[in-house]
């Protein structure tokens, strides 16, 4: 095909990618817009599958064949809870994907000094995502502790394998070829340098993260489009790249952290939050329904257990009783509860849960002092004081939502253990505080069948 055809159908391709990202930002056109993006993929695929350069079909096809296999399987079978681990591995594929093209493309022959720069930033950036998002799908799936590991000479250490990784960089663009030793230097000291850069991080920082190495996996996927010049490559990589810096910035923002701050505080003193003792007030489901049934104002707020649980349709339920109740119903949503962004949009969405009583943490929070009741389902870190109160903390700052200042609040989880941080919350042993302890689903079931009589 004309190459002229072939960078009209991107201009078409990059199109779609633009209106389907527009649409990815509402509930309500979500899906469309992912319908649109993935279209815009297969033109982009099916499009360059005309490029004269090709050398083989056959090898292409089986590749598409198994990659098409294993994400359809996998895709089908991940569940909602283990989507970030999903993501961080997508994220690692494109990293090493980027690495492969940015390698493949040094037997190009006549690559000018432009291409091999952006040769050995595909390879240099597709190293540091693939073994720094394995790390993380280890970190998030608890394959290894998701606590920060520091150790000693830490910073040293990390900053001689940059120099070494800058200094064969150099070495290797002097004489750029597929057999230069400075190749696999690079190629080893990037796979070590993306370890390294997510070890010292923990905890709670881990969704920033996962965002950056997206953000990161669009720059190696950019610099490997400008390697072999491909513009549909070089579009999507950037978007990419925006999208999930944006994103990383979004989170900082809601966590009230620096960038900074997240990537380099593991190396500090890990702070140790103060004790936290008092008395626990359990409340079973028949007195949380008398409670529920006399409230004006019912807030719920869910976390990462109402996921576990699959606790959404019956909390939806209970919702339309409160409503027709006479009660006032909203659903508070953190930016980071859960395990991935929008986790509780997505959840409650596929339970119908109408979007406009969904509110913000920001809009919440000014008028939670007016709720009756704050339901906390399987939420932890998200509505933990100590984020306000306890500068020790080491999620001190982050923004949460304020369900100790709702005239009662129910917590609903298992059992006293901590979230995802590991930090002890306060909130359990408020005066305002009833904790109805067991699985989310079953306690909201039970709640039900009291209003059911
Ligand atoms: P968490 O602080 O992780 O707390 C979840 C709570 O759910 C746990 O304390 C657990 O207590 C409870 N739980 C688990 N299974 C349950 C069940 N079947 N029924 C009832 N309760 C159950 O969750 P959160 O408040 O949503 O905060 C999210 C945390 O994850 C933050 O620290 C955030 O930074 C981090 N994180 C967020 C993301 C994104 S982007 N959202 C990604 C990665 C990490 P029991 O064991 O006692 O039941």
């Amino acid at each position: 095909m004309n190459p002229v055809i072939i960078n009209l159908w991107y201009v078409v391709a990059a199109a779609l990618f633009i209106f389907g990202l527009k649409q990815l930002g509402s509930p309500a056109t979500a899906v469309r817009g992912n319908v649109l993006s993935s279209l815009a993929m297969v033109i982009a695929i099916a499009v360059t599958l005309f490029n004269k350069d090709i050398l083989t079909f056959e090898l292409i096809v089986i590749a598409a064949v198994i990659g098409a296999v294993i994400g359809a399987i996998t895709a089908q079978k991940v569940e909602m809870t283990s989507m970030p681990e999903m993501v961080a591995l997508f994220n690692g594929s494109g990293g090493i994907a980027s690495l492969m093209v940015g390698w493949a493309a040094l037997y190009n022959m006549g690559n000018t000094t432009f291409t091999d720069v952006t040769i050995l930033l595909s390879i240099v950036i597709g190293g540091m995502t693939f073994s720094g998002s394995i790390l993380a799908w280890g970190k998030l799936s608890e394959v290894m502790t998701s606590a920060a590991v520091v150790f000693g000479a830490q910073r040293i250490v990390n900053a001689a394998i940059l120099i070494g990784l800058v200094a064969c960089s150099v070495l290797f663009c002097m004489d750029p070829s597929v057999t230069s030793p400075y190749l696999y230097a690079v190629i080893g000291l990037s796979l070590l340098f993306g370890i390294m850069a997510v070890l010292p991080i923990g905890g709670a920082d881990m969704p920033v993260v996962i965002s950056l190495l997206n953000s990161y996996s669009g720059l190696a996927a950019c610099a490997a489009g400008f390697a072999i010049n491909n513009n549909i490559l070089i579009v999507a990589g950037s978007m990419v790249g925006a999208a999930g810096i944006i994103l990383t910035n979004i989170m900082c923002k809601a966590m009230n952290r620096s960038l900074g701050h997240v990537l380099f505080s593991g190396f500090g003193a890990v702070k140790q939050a103060t004790k936290v003792e008092g008395e626990v007030k359990p409340i079973v489901a028949e007195d949380a329904f008398l409670i529920l049934e006399a409230a004006q104002s019912v807030s719920f707020v869910p976390g990462y257990g109402m996921a576990v649980a699959q606790a959404q349709h019956v909390v939806r339920e209970l919702g339309e009783l409160l409503e027709k109740n006479g009660a006032e119903v909203t659903y508070a949503i953190h930016p980071v509860a859960g395990r991935m962004p929008g986790h509780m949009n997505v959840l409650l969405a596929e339970a119908n849960v109408p979007y406009d009583q969904l509110v913000e943490m920001e809009d919440i929070n000014p008028r939670i002092d007016n709720v009756d009741v704050a339901v906390v389902i399987g939420a932890n870190d998200v509505v933990n004081p100590s984020a306000r109160n306890d500068e020790n903390s080491p999620i001190y700052g982050m923004p949460i939502i304020n369900v100790d200042q709702a005239r009662t609040v129910f917590v609903l989880k298992r059992s006293m253990g901590s979230g995802f941080s590991g930090v002890d919350n306060p909130l359990f042993f408020g005066d305002n505080t009833r904790m109805l302890f067991g699985d989310a689903k079953q306690s909201i079931a039970a709640v039900v069948a009291e209003f059911k009589g």
